[in-house]
This record gives C-alpha cells, structure tokens and sequence, in this order.
C-alpha cells in the first residue's frame, strides 16, 4: 500500500498546480505531498508560467530554489491568493492536525493570510474525527517541561519530539510537544485550551483555514469544499 499512497500524493499534488494562474502568490506548504506539488509548479515555471511563493519551511526553501520557483519574504507581501499544503489527517468539516513535519507555526501565519488554502493528501488521511494521530505542540525551549507538566496535570501524556537522538528543534528554535489524543470531541475548546497554556507558541489543530481538499484514493481524486 505504500507504494500506492505514494502515487496517490504524487496525483494530487500534481494535480494541485491546475489552481496556479499566472501572478499569483503562492503560499507554500511542507511535506511529501506537497513535494510533488512543488517539482510540477517548478516544470510549469520554466514552461513561462509567472508567480511568486512564500515558503513555510526550510525544507520547502531549499525544494522550491531547487525547482526554479521564485520566492518572496512573508514580510514584504500583503495577502496570498492560495495556499497549497498537506495535512497529517483531516475530517469531513474540511479541519485538520497539522505539524508532522514540525512546520505548524509557519503553515498557521500563511494560510492565515491567504485568500485560499487547499490541503491535499491521500485518502489514508481522511477521518470522522480528528485524534488519530498525536496533536503537535510547538513550544519554547526555556520551561517546555514546565508545559509538558501543565499538560500532563489535565491527563494528557505530551511526548517531546526527538530527531536522531536529540530533541528535535523546528525552524523557529523552538521544542514540540507530540500529544496523543485519542479522538478530540469538542476541537475549537482544545485549540482555545492550549493557546492559553503558558510556553504554547502554536499547535497543529487548523480549524478553519482550509476552503478545498484534494483527497487522492486510488486512480481517483475527490475534491471536497467547506
Ligand atoms: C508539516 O508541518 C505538516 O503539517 C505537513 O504539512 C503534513 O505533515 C503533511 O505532510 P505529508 O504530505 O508529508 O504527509
């Protein structure tokens, strides 16, 4: 099957770029998925296509230099027109978690600031209900234990992310806190929750962000609207 979710994210994120019109602004999401989003938008650049990109990531940085996108500083631009980024699970209200790939905090500020944003994935990411997966936490270094304990405290048993050994540091410096959730019931309350928790930068629920889902399964793609 893995061999066939791959295919699926290459579909669907090749399939994404038929969105991209000439000048426009593009945010860049994170991701194996949106990987194929990026090497197709880098095909249809040399072919003459015109745009500009903001990327969440390093990763995505160095992708999208390799693949001739041209890029712009989150700074110096006003709003995006779309936003174009993979998901680590989503359900049918078009809300998903984010920040399997520790980009969270990035991926929250520019689909904040897009018209549009489209999440594509493959149909092993499509869920009734959101908790599956563990909610990533993004937080700051000095205290995190301190954070990890206030969590702990309301029973939740937070995992602090680790990288070959290390603890795993996300592009901004800071740690994250992987939370098992085992189904989230009410995920507007947690979302409110936790960005009251002091050492809480961000956290990978995106609740109402995403206009258009792109969920490849199989030779299909399903398009799925808010
Ligand atoms: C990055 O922080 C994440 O939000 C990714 O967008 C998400 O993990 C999807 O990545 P894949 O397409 O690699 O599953």
């Amino acid at each position: 099957h893995a061999v066939n979710t791959e295919k699926e994210k290459q579909r669907v994120g090749e399939q994404a770029t038929a969105l991209i019109e000439n000048d426009m602004l593009i945010g860049l999401g994170t991701g194996s998925t949106v990987y194929y989003f990026l090497r197709k938008l880098g095909e249809k650049v040399r072919e003459g296509l015109q745009v500009m990109g903001v990327a969440t990531s390093r990763q995505t940085q160095t992708l999208a230099e390799s693949f001739g996108i041209p890029l712009v500083d989150f700074n110096a631009v006003n709003e995006l027109d779309l936003t174009v980024d993979g998901a680590d699970e989503a359900n049918y209200q078009l809300q998903a978690i984010k920040g399997g790939g520790g980009a969270l905090l990035s991926e929250k500020l520019v689909a904040s600031r897009s018209k549009r944003v489209v999440w594509i994935m493959d149909a092993t990411k499509l869920v009734r209900q959101l908790g599956n997966v563990a909610l990533p936490v993004e937080v700051i270094p000095f205290g995190y234990a301190h954070t990890m304990g206030l969590l702990q405290k309301e029973g939740w048993e937070p995992v602090l992310r680790q990288d070959k050994g290390s603890i795993y540091t996300t592009d901004h410096g800071h740690y994250i806190l992987d939370v098992p959730m085992n189904g989230i019931h009410d995920p507007h309350a947690l979302s409110v929750w936790l960005h009251l928790l002091p050492g809480v930068v961000e956290h990978g629920l995106f609740l109402d962000f995403a206009d258009t889902m792109y969920v490849a399964d199989g030779d299909q793609v399903v398009v799925m609207h808010s």
